[in-house]
């Protein structure tokens, strides 16, 4: 039977990570409920962020810059206002962390160490123990959840189903390990991360499967931008799943990409190693199935200070068997954030009255087919402080009906390879439409696999109606641009009728 709890009108935050932590906190002293999969903070893909945050405050910076960029790299499809509005608020994003207490790196006056990444024109990416960044963050957010007394934190259950009834969300069917529970509460914020859980080759932790888009997607919501997946250039390619990432920051510093022969192959591509993500990815994609092999070559730089700064890769590279100050590191693209989610307007409200998302779950326009580097917890810590307003602001309440029994837990295995192979950094229609015909019959099973036959399907339908290359999605079919940018918005149905 399923426990039936009504939250008195208290809202629902389901994610412990950077967006579901900044939420709750920005609503108190509001009461709210936060669920996490796990024990706060072990398996939130927010806590393996290497890069940091990106803002404009270093003395030569300014957030027009910041925007300029960020719509560079979106190549033509971010939301122009969702995007100034969250560079614009970055600054004070980071000023909010620090006062919860994030320890970022400074230099010996105080000032914050900023660092360069990929396609950004000034160096503006605020760290924090080197490359642990989301650790730190994760760890005084963490420790300022537990020390909220209006924030009741429950570990170890998943969300399965939203309930909705006329229209609107009336509560959550979750799964604990003392069996089914439905949250009565008419205000559900999503903050459930991304979906490199689907993918064989992924620098996410495995447990992300795109969990919120399935539980949105099967509420009726719409999505947005779904075939926009981002392929970090400069996984450490070895047995390790998931991939242990070498941060852009490495080649911030100066480090280089090169084949076997020791030839810099992106020497004639515009920005080389420091250009937008997607096209460094390509290449080094494209390098591979030519037959080569690459590798990261950080003994001229940053060179003797690599373990210093980068104490986390060091010592992945260690693990590895790599001594970076002698050997080349081996490398690979693999699947890093996804740029489509959940479409939300800049309060973070979903196309479902009572449901509001925010972080990677989210599409709020500003990534484009293309996010900058670092801005997604900046984009989380930003939209944390609207969804939370909106929230405040509206008093929905619960409903009574609790549905279905336990719902098993979503198994992406069968489904690893179809998207992987579909949906890599490059795409042609002939792969999607066999991923879309295997992906249905999945979906239809109602087993552990259709949640996360769900999202691949929406993403592959996505994929197979673009049919343009822009950005992180370069169909081999289409390889050009089309004239005008739009972003794509899809729902369950609409795809299930499409596939
Ligand atoms: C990185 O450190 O290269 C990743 C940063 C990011 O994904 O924004």
């Amino acid at each position: 039977s399923v426990d039936v709890r009504d939250l008195g009108g208290r809202p629902v935050i389901i994610g412990g990570g950077i967006a579901g932590l900044m939420t709750a906190l920005q609503l108190a002293p509001e009461p709210v409920l936060l669920l996490s999969r796990s024990q706060l903070g072990a398996d939130a893909s927010s806590a393996w962020a290497q890069g940091g945050l990106a803002a404009s405050l270093g003395g030569d910076d300014e957030p027009a810059l910041h925007l300029a960029d960020t719509l560079a790299a979106g190549d033509g499809l971010c939301d122009a206002q969702a995007a100034r509005r969250i560079v614009y608020a970055a600054p004070a994003a980071i000023a909010d962390l620090a006062r919860l207490g994030v320890r970022f790196d400074r230099t010996p006056a105080g000032a914050l160490r900023l660092g360069l990444e990929a396609a950004h024109s000034r160096r503006r990416i605020v760290h924090a123990g080197g490359d642990g960044s989301g650790r730190e963050v994760m760890r005084a957010l963490v420790a300022a959840v537990r020390s909220m007394p209006t924030i009741e934190v429950v570990e170890g259950i998943e969300a399965r189903r939203l309930t909705v009834e006329d229209g609107r969300v009336t509560g959550v069917l979750a799964s604990s390990s003392t069996g089914p529970v439905f949250f009565a509460t008419g205000r559900v914020v999503l903050a459930t991360g991304g979906i490199g859980g689907l993918f064989h080759d992924t620098t996410n932790p495995l447990g992300s499967c795109g969990q919120g888009l399935a539980l949105a997607a099967r509420a009726g919501a719409v999505l947005a931008d779904l075939e926009f997946i981002q392929f970090h250039p400069t996984a450490l390619d070895g047995p390790g799943r998931p991939m242990p990432l070498i941060s852009e920051a490495v080649r911030g510093e100066g480090a280089v990409i090169v084949d076997e022969t020791g030839r810099r192959f992106l020497d004639g591509v515009r920005g080389a190693e420091l250009a937008p993500r997607d096209v460094v990815a390509r290449a080094v994609w494209r390098h591979l199935a030519d037959g080569h092999r690459v590798f990261l070559d950080v003994r001229e730089k940053p060179g003797a200070t690599f373990a210093l700064q980068f104490p986390t890769i060091a010592s992945a590279c260690s693990k590895a068997g790599i001594n970076p100050a002698r050997d080349l590191i081996p490398i690979r693209p693999a699947q890093h954030y996804h740029m489509g989610g959940v479409a939300v307007d800049l309060a973070g409200r979903t196309s479902i009255p009572g449901l509001w998302a925010c972080g990677e779950v989210a599409s709020t326009g500003l990534h484009g087919a293309n996010r900058l580097a670092s801005n997604s917890l900046t984009e989380a810590v930003v939209c944390a402080r609207g969804v939370a307003e909106s929230v405040a602001g509206s008093s929905e309440g619960g409903g009574k009906r609790a549905m279905a029994p336990d719902l098993p837990a979503p198994d992406p295995r069968p489904v690893r390879p179809l998207l992987s192979l579909a949906l890599g950094v490059t795409r042609d229609g002939e792969g999607l439409k066999e991923a879309a015909r295997a992906l249905l019959p999945l979906l239809q099973q109602h087993d552990a696999a259709s949640d996360p036959a769900v999202v691949g399907l929406m993403i592959a339908v996505a994929a197979l109606l673009r049919r343009e290359s822009r950005g992180a999605h370069f169909r081999t079919d289409f390889p050009h641009q089309a004239a005008v940018a739009r972003r794509s918005q899809t729902t369950l149905d609409a795809a299930i009728a499409a596939g």
